[in-house]
């Protein structure tokens, strides 16, 4: 098995989000799971719409289309650029490459799309994204200081781009 795939691969499955609106409060709860901040059913029904959104779930593929997912990655293209809006893999199920298959299955999504350069955001003492975004190829071009609020103060974002090779 190469890397970039799961050890679970045959039990996860990589929906579209939505469009029913059970899926976008299954996917609202586990936002929520993944981030302090987490975004409404609302507020992830509006992004979808907008021309050029990608977003797509892990489910566990024993699960129903309305289970709550355990992985979500939104990416947005404008042109030939995405920006990585938002992912998130549920605490219970992380370190199991579901992070890794979403952003490839995000990217080859934004690459279909016309996309050839992929940008993202990160705060500087997240670990794991970090690690993740490195491992994927993504490179700092930029930072942003105290940029995120933190229960210590002010963080830095990290501005990280890749470019897709066609
Ligand atoms: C970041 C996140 C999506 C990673 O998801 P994941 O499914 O655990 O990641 P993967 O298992 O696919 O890991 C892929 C690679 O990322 C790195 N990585 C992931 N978690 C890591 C950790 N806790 N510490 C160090 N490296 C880590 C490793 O390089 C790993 O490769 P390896 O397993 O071959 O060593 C997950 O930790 C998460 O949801 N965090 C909270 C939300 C968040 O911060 N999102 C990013 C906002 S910018």
């Amino acid at each position: 098995m190469t890397k970039g795939q799961p050890e679970r691969a045959g039990d996860v499955v990589i929906r579209p989000l939505g469009p029913d609106a059970a899926s976008f409060e299954s996917a609202a709860r586990l936002h929520h799971r993944c981030f302090i901040d987490g975004w409404s059913a609302d507020t992830l029904k509006d992004l979808c719409t907008v021309v050029g959104t990608i977003a797509i779930t892990a489910q566990s593929a024993n699960r129903t289309a309305t289970a709550t997912p355990i992985g979500l990655a939104i990416m947005r293209t404008v042109l030939d650029q995405a920006d990585l809006l938002t992912i998130g893999v549920d605490p219970d199920h992380r370190h199991k490459g579901l992070g890794r298959l979403l952003l490839q299955n995000a990217e080859a999504s934004a690459r279909a799309l016309g996309a050839r350069t992929l940008f993202l955001e990160v705060s500087q003492d997240n670990t794991a994204a970090n690690a993740l975004y490195r491992d994927a190829g993504y490179i700092v071009t930029g930072k942003r200081r105290n940029y995120y609020r933190t229960e210590v103060g002010c963080g830095t974002a990290l501005i990280m781009k890749k470019a897709l090779t066609v």
